[in-house]
C-alpha cells in the first residue's frame, strides 16, 4: 500500500465558527476503515484538495461511529478551497500522524489547559477526554485567550465544559468590540496566571498557539513555580510527507511530524522562538 494516498472522507456537516473558520464534520468512504479508526488527542492528519494540495490539520473531535471533526482556518491555497466546500463534498485525508498529547501521564494531576487562537483545536479532543474519564484526573483548568470574543472557536460548548465537575474556564482576548455584549476579559493569556488556580504541585500543563505565546507562557509558568518537565508544547511546522521521511518539519533532531506534535518544554526548549 502507498503510505501516501489519501482515504476519501465526506463532509456530512459544515458549521460556521467564526468569519474565516469552519468545522467539519467527516466521515470516511471506506467503512472498514471507519470502524477502526481511533486517533488520540493532539494527533493530526494530512488533508488534501486534488489539483491543490495537501495540509496538516488536527482533529478537533471524534466520534463512536468513527465520524472526526476538523476545524479549519481560512489562511492559504488548501485552507481556502477547503473553506468553499459544502456538505456532500469530498476531501483526501490520510493519518493520523504524531503522538498526541500525554494523557497517560496526566493522569491523576491537576490539569492546566493554556490555548490562544487555534491552538483550542487539538485540545478540545482532550476536554472532551477528561470529561469522560472524569475520575481519573484532578481539576481541570482552562486558560483560552483570542483576538476578539467573535474570534473563539467551541464558544457554544462553554457553558458545558463549565458544568464538567471541578472545571474552571478563563477566557480573554486582546480587544473587545465597542458594540460587543461579551464580558471577556481583556489581556494576553498570561495575564490570567495571577488568578488561575492551578498549582504547580501535582499538576500537568498542555499548551498550544502561535510559538511566541507558548513561549511567553512557558516563561511565566517557570517564574511560579512549574518545572519545564510539567509543561508540554504542541509545535508547528510546515509539513510535506507527515511520517518522517522529508525533513521539512526538523527541528533540532526532531521531526516535529513523527517525534511530535507534542514535545515536552524542557526537551524543546534550545529550538523554538527564542525571547
Ligand atoms: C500539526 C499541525 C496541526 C495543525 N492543525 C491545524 C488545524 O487544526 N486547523 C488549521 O486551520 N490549521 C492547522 N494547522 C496549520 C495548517 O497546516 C496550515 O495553516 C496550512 O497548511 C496552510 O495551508 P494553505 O495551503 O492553506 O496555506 P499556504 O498557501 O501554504 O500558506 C499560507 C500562509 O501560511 C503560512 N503557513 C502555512 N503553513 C504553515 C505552518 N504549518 N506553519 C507556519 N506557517 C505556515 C505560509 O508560509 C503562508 O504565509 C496545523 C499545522 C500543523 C503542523
Ligand atoms: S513533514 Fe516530512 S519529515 Fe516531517
Amino acid at each position: 500500500m502507498n503510505e501516501y494516498s489519501p482515504n476519501l472522507a465526506v463532509i456530512k456537516k459544515v458549521r460556521k465558527e467564526t468569519h474565516d473558520t469552519n468545522t467539519y464534520t467527516l466521515e470516511f468512504s471506506d467503512k472498514k476503515l471507519q470502524k477502526s479508526f481511533s486517533p488520540a488527542p493532539g494527533q493530526f492528519m494530512m488533508l488534501s484538495l486534488f489539483g491543490i494540495g495537501e495540509s496538516a490539520i488536527s482533529l478537533s473531535g471524534t466520534s463512536n461511529n468513527g465520524s472526526v471533526t476538523t476545524t479549519i482556518r481560512n489562511v492559504g491555497s488548501v485552507t481556502n478551497a477547503v473553506l468553499r466546500l459544502k456538505e456532500g463534498d469530498f476531501i483526501g485525508m490520510r493519518g493520523p500522524y504524531g503522538n498526541g498529547w500525554p494523557l497517560e501521564r496526566a493522569e491523576g494531576k491537576n490539569v492546566l489547559i493554556v490555548v490562544g487562537g487555534m491552538g483550542i483545536v487539538p485540545l478540545r479532543g482532550v476536554v472532551n477526554y477528561i470529561k469522560n474519564n472524569r475520575k481519573k484526573f484532578g481539576d481541570l483548568e482552562i486558560i483560552y485567550g483570542a483576538r476578539t470574543p467573535d474570534d473563539m472557536l467551541f464558544r457554544y460548548e462553554f457553558e458545558k465544559w463549565k458544568q464538567i465537575k471541578n472545571t474552571r474556564l478563563d477566557l480573554t482576548v486582546d480587544e473587545l468590540p465597542i458594540e460587543t455584549t461579551s464580558k471577556c476579559k481583556i489581556g494576553l493569556v498570561t495575564s490570567c496566571f495571577p488568578s488561575m488556580k492551578t498549582h504547580h504541585k501535582n499538576a500537568i500543563v498542555l499548551v498550544c498557539g502561535p510559538e511566541i505565546m507558548m513561549r511567553y507562557a512557558a516563561k511565566c509558568l517557570e517564574t511560579i513555580g512549574f518545572k519545564d518537565q510539567q509543561i508540554y508544547l504542541s509545535l508547528e511546522r510546515r509539513m510535506k510527507c507527515g511520517i518522517g521521511k522529508c525533513g521539512h518539519c526538523q527541528i533540532g533532531l526532531k521531526y516535529v511530524c513523527k517525534d511530535g506534535p507534542v514535545f515536552n518544554y524542557a526537551d524543546i526548549k534550545p529550538f523554538i522562538h527564542p525571547l
